[in-house]
């Protein structure tokens, strides 16, 4: 009997879940971020609602699309079955990455939480894009082991949202804290916990298989 591979399952039914959620709530619930647009406050430049929007669109289909195909790619089984397919699905998955760090430029001067936050989704950018680019040069040079390390690391950053949505919640409903500035916490505390969560998973599984 084939041995079932519980962390490949765990971290399937998160990200479904989580594609699933991200599609409705933001193009089926509240396409146009009522709620999310609402909580922004002292913008030191104007918000062009219609343009912002579109961006946000773009960006969440892309990162939703990384999303699947980073999953795609940590299986075992398609990777034994076709390494063209991996390889394809590889440059989707980066060339997605490009284009979510690109929107996210785009929304970053605009984040919720001011400044602060603005600053901390360039440096989540930067931080992302040198950790994929990475990835990708190690796979150049034939480091097997190395890629699939970089690319876990830089697959952490797909659950951004997720940790930043979580982070906010548990500060602003748990603690009391302002919205905003329980977003700016997030987006922090997301910083640190996608740089230190995968090194823990390379750690301590060696891989996810
Ligand atoms: C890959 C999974 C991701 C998903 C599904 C996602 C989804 C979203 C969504 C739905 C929004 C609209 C506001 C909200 O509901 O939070 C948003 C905003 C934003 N995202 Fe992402 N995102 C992802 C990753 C990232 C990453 C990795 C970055 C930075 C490198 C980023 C930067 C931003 C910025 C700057 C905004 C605007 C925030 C604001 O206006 O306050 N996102 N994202």
């Amino acid at each position: 009997m084939k041995k079932r591979n519980t962390p490949y399952v765990i971290l399937a039914c998160i990200t479904i879940v989580f594609i699933f959620y991200a599609l409705v709530d933001n193009y089926v619930i509240d396409p146009e971020a009522k709620d999310f647009l609402s909580q922004k406050t002292g913008l030191t430049r104007e918000l062009k609602t219609h343009v912002w929007l579109n961006v946000m669109y773009v960006h969440v289909a892309f990162a939703c699309i990384a999303m699947a195909a980073g999953l795609l790619n940590f299986s075992n089984r398609i990777f034994e079955k076709s390494r063209r397919l991996h390889r394809i699905n590889g440059y989707i998955y980066f060339l997605s990455v490009l284009l979510v760090v690109l929107t996210s430029g785009y929304m970053a001067p605009y984040a919720t939480g001011g400044k602060i936050s603005s600053m901390g989704f360039n440096a989540l950018n930067i931080i992302w894009l040198l950790i994929t680019i990475t990835a990708l040069v190690q796979i150049k040079k034939k480091r097997i082991a190395s890629h699939r390390n970089w690319m876990i690391r830089s697959y952490a950053f797909c659950f951004t949202n997720m940790l930043i949505h979580l982070t906010t919640f548990v500060f602003h409903h748990g603690f009391g804290f302002h919205y905003a500035t329980s977003y700016a916490i997030g987006v922090y505390a997301s910083i640190v916990l996608l740089l230190v969560i995968p090194n823990v998973i390379i750690r301590t599984s060696g891989q996810l298989k």
